[in-house]
């Protein structure tokens, strides 16, 4: 029977760490995986989920199962985080799930379980792995596109006539913020206008949003989903808190399914909690545990927001620095994109084959898609990657 299984196509970003690991080059700079890292290079543990898990360590009794939805505090205390008070929190079905990952399967899951017949836009580019799990499942894939490669900002006339040809029934996959792989983001007024295509169109939107906090704030980044959540009948979110709470290997997700009939929660809470006993039953306690520890203590959430703002203002003047050593370096301004994206990711926008001589020749590792992590980059290795860039001919 295995004798007939095949080698699976490679994970390009999950490849590209194996091939950072295995570089002997001490100099060599790691602009991969959307890991956060700080001056030093390491990906530090929150100071405020260290406390918790002492404190949890301290007081936890038993590791008995708590229930296939995981902790309802948990599904509470995220989506209030994501959602703020745009919507009637009885009309949120939530289901924990391991990592945003699982969650984005298990909405895929949802929208299949609903309509088997469900196709599903996706934006041009988006995470690899949104398509890896598409054709996992047969589920018919449709993309809008999303990002210019002149400008490097969204393309989004483009997007808007695309989505236009959405169907009622279609699920269109949005990215909250910091846009995975580019950095371009829809301001709240693209977002209103999106949502008017949405609602012209009957096509049921689902949100991920994987790095709230990262771009201009937990707040500013939330606007757009708070915003669909507000305007629309139905939407289904992925939330990861792996970014967010660095919480990266205990597997901390959410999927959500808002509707604005009150009456149909429950029925959506069920389908959530049906999918989680299907695919692996209960979800991992840790990581979601930690995560209500720290939104539901005063202390302990200050701390935490403190943390992740100093790390977003951190990336953001390595964006700026980077801007400004790239417009040194070439002598022109055509990097200024780089200071007006938001989150962990640039794309940079060229060929793969400059993408591999950055790595050949100078260790830069970078996706192919040239999508860089700008939380891999410090004060001495801004300058080293301007003068790589700029000697590459990009
Ligand atoms: C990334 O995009 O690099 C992260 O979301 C990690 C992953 O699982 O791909």
């Amino acid at each position: 029977m295995l004798s007939h299984l095949q080698d699976q196509p490679a994970d390009k970003i999950l490849g590209l760490m194996k091939m950072y690991r295995d570089d002997p080059r001490p100099q060599k700079i790691d602009l991969g995986v959307g890991v956060y890292k700080d001056a030093e290079g390491k990906t530090p543990i929150f100071r405020a989920i260290k406390a918790a898990e002492k404190k949890l360590w301290e007081t936890e009794e038993t590791k008995a199962y708590v229930g296939l939805i995981g902790d309802p505090a948990y599904r509470d205390a995220l989506a209030k985080l994501i959602l703020g008070d745009a919507v009637d929190p009885e009309c949120i079905a939530g289901a924990a799930t391991p990592g945003g990952t699982g969650a984005v399967r298990n909405c895929f899951e949802l929208a299949r379980m609903a309509d088997p017949d469900v196709r599903v836009w996706v934006s041009d580019p988006t995470w690899p792995n949104h398509l890896s799990i598409l054709k996992f499942m047969g589920l018919p894939t449709l993309s809008y596109r999303y990002f210019d490669s002149e400008t490097r900002a969204v393309d989004f006339d483009a997007m808007i006539a695309d989505l236009s040809e959405a169907k009622s029934g279609d699920l269109v996959l949005l990215h909250g913020c910091c846009h995975n792989p580019t950095g371009a983001n829809l301001n709240l007024a693209q977002w209103q206008q999106v949502i008017d295509v949405l609602l012209k169109t009957g096509a049921t939107p689902m949100v991920d949003i994987a790095y709230q906090g990262f771009g201009d704030g937990l707040d500013e980044d939330a606007a757009g989903i708070r915003l669909v959540a507000r305007s629309v009948p139905e939407l289904l979110v992925a939330a990861s808190c792996s970014k967010n709470f660095g919480i990266y290997r205990e597997r901390a997700g959410l999927a959500m399914a808002i509707s604005q009939d009150a009456a149909r929660r429950d029925i959506h809470e069920g389908a959530l909690a049906h999918l989680n006993r299907q695919n692996f039953s209960f979800p991992p306690d840790h990581g979601t545990r930690l995560v209500t520890m720290v939104l539901g203590d005063d202390d302990l959430r200050a701390d935490w927001m403190a943390e992740l703002e100093d790390i977003r203002l951190g990336m953001l003047r390595l964006r700026e620095d980077l801007a400004s050593a790239l417009r040194e370096a070439s002598g022109s301004d055509r990097f200024g994109f780089i200071a007006d994206h938001r989150g962990m990711f640039s794309r940079l926008g060229t060929t793969p084959d400059l993408v591999e001589r950055l790595r050949e020749e100078h260790a830069i590792y970078m996706v192919g898609d040239s999508r860089m992590n700008i939380a891999g980059l410090n004060k001495h290795t801004v300058p080293i990657l301007a003068k790589a860039i700029v000697e590459a001919g990009i």
